[in-house]
């Protein structure tokens, strides 16, 4: 596994000039931020050694190289979803490859479900903490060492001061931001109304089926996670209706332009 990690983290580093220096995962939402990209290459997925393919619907399959406001950054528009059938280990393996890269910062958008009641459709999410509810977990096996330790410290997944910074932007540009916990299910399924109230009970303020494994790997590679979510629909008893993916990904959209505001701007502080 170490080698493939490495044999395309090579690749990458040769198939490019700048070395990036942020690596972020373009979820659902922030799609938009690649027009804040000054582009200097694209990789197709099926063109890099060793990377999973996406498949669903609403993600594109490639790597994007450029800088943010003169910040270099590698960039994926499009993630593996757990759901779509890839193992742990190809769900993270491109926060892998970022890490033998040199990069040590890592920023992830995603859509969920709303379980805080003050919360509205439409919001937007600092994630500050997650609950790990995939029922697996992306270091289980022989630990690679040289990447990171067998009990990997989970204090604080979310950078403070990464969230600290987001506010603030956030405050002067005049964007309201929420802030909680984001519970991971693997998905695909949305949930039930009985299991939204028990994501809520057990602490998650919104819950989606994606982010968890990528910072649980990232964080046991030391690197800062930064973390956003779109509430794109409410899980929040009396409130549940009927909901679907592009309903999901229309919801999203809305909120894009303020949520890739505050993540160029934040960029622009690393
Ligand atoms: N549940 C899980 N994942 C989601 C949801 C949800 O309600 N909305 C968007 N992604």
């Amino acid at each position: 596994m170490l080698e493939k990690i490495k044999e395309t983290a090579q690749f990458l580093m040769a198939a490019q000039k700048t070395k990036p220096q942020v690596g972020i995962i373009l979820g659902t939402g922030l799609g938009g931020l690649v027009k804040e990209i000054d582009i200097e290459k694209t990789i197709p997925y099926g063109e890099i050694p060793n990377f999973p393919v996406s498949t669903v619907e609403g993600h594109q399959g490639q790597l994007i190289f450029g800088t943010i406001k003169g910040k270099p950054v590698m960039a994926m528009q499009g993630r593996f979803h757990y759901y779509e059938g890839y193992t742990m280990q190809q769900v993270t393996f491109p926060v892998r490859v970022m890490k033998l890269m040199g990069i040590e910062q890592l920023i992830v958008s995603n859509a969920s479900g709303g379980l805080n009641p003050d919360f509205k459709v439409g919001d937007i999410m600092i994630i500050d903490d997650h609950i790990n509810m995939f029922g697996t977990n992306p270091l289980l096996g022989k630990n690679m060492a040289e990447l990171g330790p067998r009990f990997p410290d989970m204090s604080q997944p979310y950078s403070h001061e990464l969230i600290k910074r987001a506010n603030a932007i956030a405050k002067k540009e005049g964007i309201e931001l929420k802030q909680g916990v984001y519970v991971g299910t693997a998905g695909p399924t949305f949930e039930t109304p009985a299991e939204y109230k028990n994501f809520r009970i057990i602490g998650g303020d919104a819950v989606g089926m994606s982010t968890v494994p990528e910072v649980i790997v990232a964080r046991h590679m030391g690197m800062t996670c930064f973390g956003v979510s779109i509430i794109t629909d409410s899980g929040v008893p009396g409130q549940i209706v009927e909901i679907s993916h592009e309903e999901v990904q229309q919801v999203a959209a809305a909120a894009e332009p303020n949520m890739t505001r505050v993540i160029a701007e934040l960029v622009n502080t690393l």
